[in-house]
């Protein structure tokens, strides 16, 4: 990341998840961290809609500023908001490219220490793509993907990559022998258009919160513009599912206002705490956890299918009953927004882990399950936080509820 001087141009990312509670509670979701600004978020997040410098911006929000201390917050505000990726250095003609997140080597060393995940996606590619296909492979990062669809023989490779990654994933395409079929497309996908229609899509877009990195509109978008009609995708379909757990008091007491910690808190200061603890138990929290760290937290029920997508267009296959249908702008979602669930084991209900099956490709299945997932898996799982927890018992039903109907945060919860 470079230095941030007062002439420094920046524009805040293009690709942010905003939630207000109060006009100074925002929080900023970016690859599947939250990001909390302060009180002058908002006025940075639309001061920064459009490129400009650090020294146009103070001066366009001076009226505003009420005194020394203020002022410093402004800038500090800035400064963070960068170092976290949500402001973007917005040098050269692209003007969109993020200085960290997706454009860093971090990210894209995790995934591809992720044997698991790429060796299944390269097995998908193997498995779909056919000699003489057309394939567009969206996010394509360091360019893996797209070596691997033209390996398999596609006579044309479209690389769609809106970070400064893409530089490297040309490089990797020439490494490779195979630059003259594969064509790095610079720019977000629903920008950029291409000269022909493709037979497959390979896109790894699914989040730490599966479908929060906006995979169902952005597939919806691709197949659209994109693909013939009738086309393959990989992956084709994506099931989310719930499990109600017990949360680790020490994996709590890491992340919230437990009530351990409070207690302790309130000891160790002689003060007292308990007010947080009242404060954050009101309402649900998620936490984050790699699954395979997960996988000896008790399971009361067994996991709860909440919605499946059928990325590879068609018909969804599988139940009907309650769930709901929505049309992500074209990608069919099934989702349930209220679940009866029986109590299997008899335990603390203090949590519900969320995770995701994926089917790549007719043979290859990803699973991010906390029993099944790779020790080398990468993604972690949003644990969402039970206020008023308590023991559960085999013979009781759980309500469980959830919604997710195209962009929003999906939120998954219990009432009692
Ligand atoms: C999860 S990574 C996958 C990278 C690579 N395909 C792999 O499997 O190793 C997703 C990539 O998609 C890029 N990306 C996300 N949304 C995009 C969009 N709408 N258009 C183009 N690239 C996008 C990100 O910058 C990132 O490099």
């Amino acid at each position: 990341m470079g230095k941030l001087t007062a002439r420094t141009i920046l524009r805040r990312a293009l690709e942010l998840d905003v939630r207000l509670r109060a006009v100074d509670d925002v929080a900023i979701e970016i690859e599947g961290r939250q990001v909390h600004p302060g009180v002058w978020g908002l006025a940075i997040l639309n001061a920064f809609a459009e490129p400009r410098s650090l020294a146009d911006d103070i001066r366009s929000l001076r009226g505003a500023v009420t005194g020394d201390q203020d002022l410093e917050n402004l800038d500090s505000t800035i400064r963070k908001l960068y170092g976290e990726g949500v402001l973007c250095a917005a040098g050269g003609a692209k003007g969109a490219l993020r200085a960290r997140g997706f454009g860093g080597a971090k990210i894209h060393a995790r995934m591809l220490d992720d044997r698991a995940r790429t060796s299944a996606f390269l097995k998908a590619i193997a498995e779909v793509v056919q000699p003489g296909d057309v394939v567009v492979d969206l996010g394509t990062g360091t360019g893996v993907l797209a070596v691997a669809a033209a390996r398999a023989g596609a006579r044309r490779v479209y690389a769609i990559e809106a970070s400064g990654i893409g530089r490297l994933a040309r490089e990797v395409f020439a490494a490779n022998g195979v630059a003259d079929r594969v064509t790095l497309v610079e720019g977000w996908s629903t920008r950029v258009t291409l000269p022909e229609r493709a037979d497959v899509l390979v896109s790894e877009m699914i989040g730490n919160e599966p479908v929060a990195e906006d995979i169902l509109p952005l597939t919806a978008d691709a197949r659209i513009r994109f693909l013939h009609p009738g086309s393959r995708s990989i992956p084709d379909a994506l099931d989310v599912y719930a499990l109600p757990v017990t949360v680790p008091a020490e994996e709590l007491r890491r992340t919230t206002f437990s009530p351990g910690s409070v207690r302790d808190w309130s000891r160790w200061y002689g003060l007292d705490c308990s007010a947080l603890e009242k404060a954050f138990a009101a309402e649900p929290r998620s936490l984050f956890v790699l699954p395979q760290e997960a996988r000896n937290w008790p399971a009361l029920t067994a996991p709860v299918l909440l919605g499946r997508a059928r990325l590879g267009g068609g018909a969804i296959t599988g139940p009907i009953g309650e769930f709901r249908s929505t049309s992500v702008g074209g990608v069919d979602w099934l989702w349930r927004e209220r679940m009866s669930v029986p109590v299997e084991t008899r335990g603390l209900l203090n949590g519900i882990l969320v995770y995701f099956e994926v089917q790549l490709s007719p043979r290859v299945r990803l699973s991010t399950a906390p029993d099944s997932a790779a020790g080398t898996n990468h993604w972690t799982c949003v644990v969402w936080t039970v206020p008023d927890a308590r023991e559960v018992h085999p013979g009781e039903t759980l309500e469980l509820t959830h919604a997710y109907t195209g962009r929003s945060r999906p939120r998954v919860g219990v009432r009692w």
